[in-house]
């Protein structure tokens, strides 16, 4: 079974407009170059949400992404998006514990884990982000640091629902800076993090889980990462923002 997924995370960028017809460029552009027929999940702001699980239905491999939900399943909680009101507007993705929502919004292991479960209960299935910062790397304790966003944010979750995670690697150094992980440095985080995966779910759920590389994935790069036996497809942030490159790298995934 193929574990290819490619996934966009437009963060807090676009009007509707906008929006509407990046998505509309997208579907064309996937048209036109050989794409395979893996999932390609698009991760937008909330108010988007909508308007784009309209535009990309009947497009079978497209989804829909918030970028974050509430842990709680309603509630006096102003300003905050529930699992269930995501999932109600077309949505079939959630990314959870993205680092900028870990830097900028104190969200840690414990509150993550919670969100983890609630993106299931709602039906979701959460893209879980996990990096180490480049103090981590400098230390030499990425490893660590990745085993424990991994052991306290999914230790909740019962095998049926981590069997629906998504797993993205994105070092907090390479995000949105022009700096990649070499093609080595991917692959081996993501074969250590498919081996924590195994000692905890097993051998089937660890064969299956896709992770993700990201962190200035660029159609330069693309190829080189996507190669790596255990780098399954992408989570692209900037190059998400250009049609012609998201597909050129969907063209990349495709190709290996
Ligand atoms: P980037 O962002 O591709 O712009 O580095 C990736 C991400 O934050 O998901």
């Amino acid at each position: 079974m193929s574990r290819k997924l490619l996934a966009a995370n437009w963060k807090m960028h676009l009007n509707l407009g906008e929006a509407l017809s990046l998505t509309q460029d997208i579907l064309q552009q996937f048209k036109s170059v050989q794409t395979g027929d893996y999932p390609v999940v698009l991760g937008v702001p909330a108010p988007f949400l909508y308007p784009v699980a309209q535009a990309v239905m009947g497009h079978p491999r497209f989804a829909v992404a918030a970028q974050n939900l509430h842990q709680e399943k309603y509630g006096a909680f102003t300003g905050e998006i529930s699992g269930e009101m995501i999932a109600s507007v077309g949505a079939g993705y959630v990314i959870v514990g993205h680092s900028e929502r870990r830097q900028y919004f104190g969200e840690n292991s414990d509150l993550l884990s919670n969100k983890l479960v609630r993106a299931r209960q709602a039906g979701l299935k959460p893209v879980f982000c996990v990096g180490e910062t480049l103090g981590d790397r400098v230390k030499g304790s990425e490893q660590e640091v990745i085993t424990k966003q991994l052991l306290f944010g999914c230790y909740n979750l019962l095998a049926e629902n981590f069997a629906q995670v998504v797993i993205a690697y994105e070092p907090v150094w390479a995000i949105g800076t022009g700096q990649t992980a070499t093609a080595e440095q991917a692959q081996e985080m993501h074969a250590f993090i498919r081996s924590k995966i195994l000692d905890r779910y097993g051998e089937t759920i660890a064969q299956n889980t896709p992770i993700l590389y990201g962190g200035s994935v660029r159609p330069e790069n693309a190829r080189e990462l996507f190669s790596q036996p255990d780098v399954d497809g992408g989570l692209i942030g900037g190059a998400s923002l250009n049609a012609a490159d998201f597909a050129r790298i969907a063209e990349a995934l495709a190709a290996v």
